[in-house]
């Protein structure tokens, strides 16, 4: 059955309405093994000196936030979804992470976390039901990476069997690349598909195809 995103043109509707029985006393969501694997071959975890900042694009439950936020990360999640960031913020709290994770409604087709730069920014499975200018929304958040800081987006590369949105059309990592349209001043660290067995909501696996992408920014110089 088609989602219903006519309940506002952003889709924010089917968003909250999907979040909307999440409970934060639960046990906290998984991270995405493809973003773990990602950050642990970049050397992210443990996270670099200081005050690291990593900003997260479209967390949902933020199972990713949570995860880097424990490893020492200091984490801003946004989101459409009110109900998600809520749960999140609550669920931080409870695991004794609420001083490294904040949250951030926006719709970032019209608004980002305010001025300040990232070590880290991130995009994971940042698909929306709706005909959202994507390039665009990453671009601009490329464009608030520190000198040294690293982008990483992953995306579904395949459609899972049980998945609401059955396409064959997936980009390559090769066309997500050539979307951030990231120019001179940024190292490509990483553009590949990766296989992957994932398991539906009726405990039935299949073989999926992500798409991983990373690129660091260089140090003192590339600005866009
Ligand atoms: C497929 S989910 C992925 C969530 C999470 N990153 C994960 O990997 O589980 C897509 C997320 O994008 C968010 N989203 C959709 N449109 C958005 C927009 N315009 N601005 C911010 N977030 C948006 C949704 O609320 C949802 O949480």
């Amino acid at each position: 059955m088609e989602p219903d995103t006519t309940t506002s043109p952003s889709g924010r509707g089917f968003w909250e309405q999907r979040y909307r029985d999440d409970d934060p006393s639960g046990p906290l969501p998984t991270p995405n093994p493809a973003f773990t694997a990602l950050i642990g071959e970049l050397s992210l975890v443990p996270p670099p000196a200081g005050t690291p900042r990593a900003l997260e694009l479209a967390c949902g439950r933020g199972g990713d936030a949570l995860w880097l936020a424990a490893a020492g990360w200091h984490v801003t999640a946004v989101d459409i979804a009110e109900h998600a960031l809520s749960a999140l913020a609550e669920r931080a709290r409870r695991a004794g992470l609420g001083d490294r994770l904040a949250v951030e409604r926006h719709d970032l087709a019209r608004s980002a976390p305010g001025a300040g730069r990232w070590d880290l920014v991130y995009a994971n499975y940042f698909h929306t039901l709706v005909d959202l200018d994507r390039d665009a929304v990453l671009r601009r958040a490329a464009r608030s990476v520190a000198d040294g800081g690293v982008l990483t987006v992953v995306d579904h590369g395949s459609s899972a069997p049980w998945s609401w949105e059955q396409r064959d059309d997936h980009p390559s990592a090769e066309d997500l690349w050539h979307s951030l349209a990231l120019g001179n001043g940024w190292t490509r660290l990483m553009c590949e598909g990766r296989p992957r067995i994932a398991r539906g909501p009726d405990g039935r696996t299949a073989t999926v195809l992500d798409t991983v992408v990373a690129a660091r920014r260089a140090d003192g110089g590339g600005r866009t």
